[in-house]
């Protein structure tokens, strides 16, 4: 199979930097650019983890293009307590080599599809800024791309970031809201912190198999993941800690590894209290489905996935 043409949103932090491994290395992905937006961590300091992560995969050809430095209408409040301060871990990473790119996330955004019609797989690993711009710029942009996977939202209402609400639609819920409204469930599918909680939790044994691995690559995805570990085991109480954005990386790189998905209408919460919450309608009378939900992955195929790119070792 040819490897898939991608163009992926991240505010790269611990999570993030494990899922452009698996676009970079896994040799299921042909990584066109990455644009980085303000999220877990400050634009710029997501900008430079995103630029570690590709070098760590010996991808420093990449270009890597900043973004929205904040949210539409909301100040940052960035996620450094789950991630560490830099965002990985906080086990001082020196500085990459390359530097990012003078072009702007959204300028890329914009141009890209129109240059690859139905060519490039949009995968969104972070608050969806950079995208609503885009969207309010060229209001058929989903349209332009073959198909966008966005790691947004929780579809049981068990948030991360509040009780109800996944901290990626939390961060710029009117972001999300002019996404989500723009969608269409053939062209749009949102994995959700459901997903990850239940299908990609990284257990002490398959933190222990990551450690034993040994690679560069594999040393790096466990120690980076440091501080969401504690997070994980005080705050979310997994039974280690969860990979959001790599598996909704997998799903995109291997769509078959969906167990199950529904089509259904969503909307997005702004008031005070459920900021961030999904609002899906799945009554009879609901409007038309806006986008598609993945609620099960197949956690041993996305952990084999894994563990077989960072020991360099995927058969395609
Ligand atoms: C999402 O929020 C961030 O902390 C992660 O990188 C992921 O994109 C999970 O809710
Ligand atoms: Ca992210």
């Amino acid at each position: 199979m040819p490897a898939l043409p991608l163009l992926i949103d991240t505010d790269t932090g611990s999570d993030d930097a494990v899922a452009l491994l698996l676009a970079t290395a896994s040799g299921l992905g042909d990584v066109r650019a990455v644009t980085t937006v303000a999220g877990n961590v400050p634009l710029e300091t997501g900008t430079r983890n995103a630029l570690i992560s590709l070098q760590t995969a010996g991808r420093r050809d990449i270009p890597v293009h900043p973004g929205c430095h904040r949210p539409m209408v909301r100040t940052l409040s960035s996620a450094q307590h789950v991630h560490g301060q830099d965002g990985m871990g906080d086990i001082g990473l020196p500085d990459p080599v390359a530097a990012p790119h003078d072009t702007h996330a959204v300028e890329v955004l914009l141009s890209l599809p129109r240059l690859y019609p139905d060519e490039l797989t949009l995968v969104t690993l972070a608050p969806l800024t950079n995208i609503a711009a885009a969207l309010l710029r060229d209001p058929s942009l989903l349209s332009r791309f073959r198909h966008v996977y966005c790691m947004a939202g929780a579809a049981d209402f068990a948030g991360n970031v509040s009780p109800t609400a996944e901290f990626n639609v939390w961060a710029d819920p009117e972001a999300a809201r002019v996404v989500a409204q723009a969608a269409t469930p053939d062209k749009v599918t949102w994995i959700g912190w459901d997903v990850s909680r239940r299908d990609a939790v990284m257990t002490p044994a398959d933190q222990q198999r990551l450690e034993r691995i040994g690679t560069p690559m594999a040393t790096f995805a466990h120690r980076i993941n440091r501080v969401v570990a504690d997070w994980a085991r005080d705050v979310t109480g997994l039974a280690g800690y969860d990979l959001p954005d790599p598996i909704a990386m997998a799903v995109a790189l291997r769509p078959g590894l969906v167990v199950e998905r529904e089509q259904v209408h969503v909307d997005i919460a702004l008031d005070a209290q459920t900021r961030g919450q999904m609002i899906i309608d799945r009554r009879l009378t609901a409007p038309p489905p806006n986008l598609t939900l993945v609620r099960r992955v197949d956690e041993t195929g996305f952990k084999n996935l894994l563990f077989d790119t960072v020991s360099n070792a995927v058969t395609l």
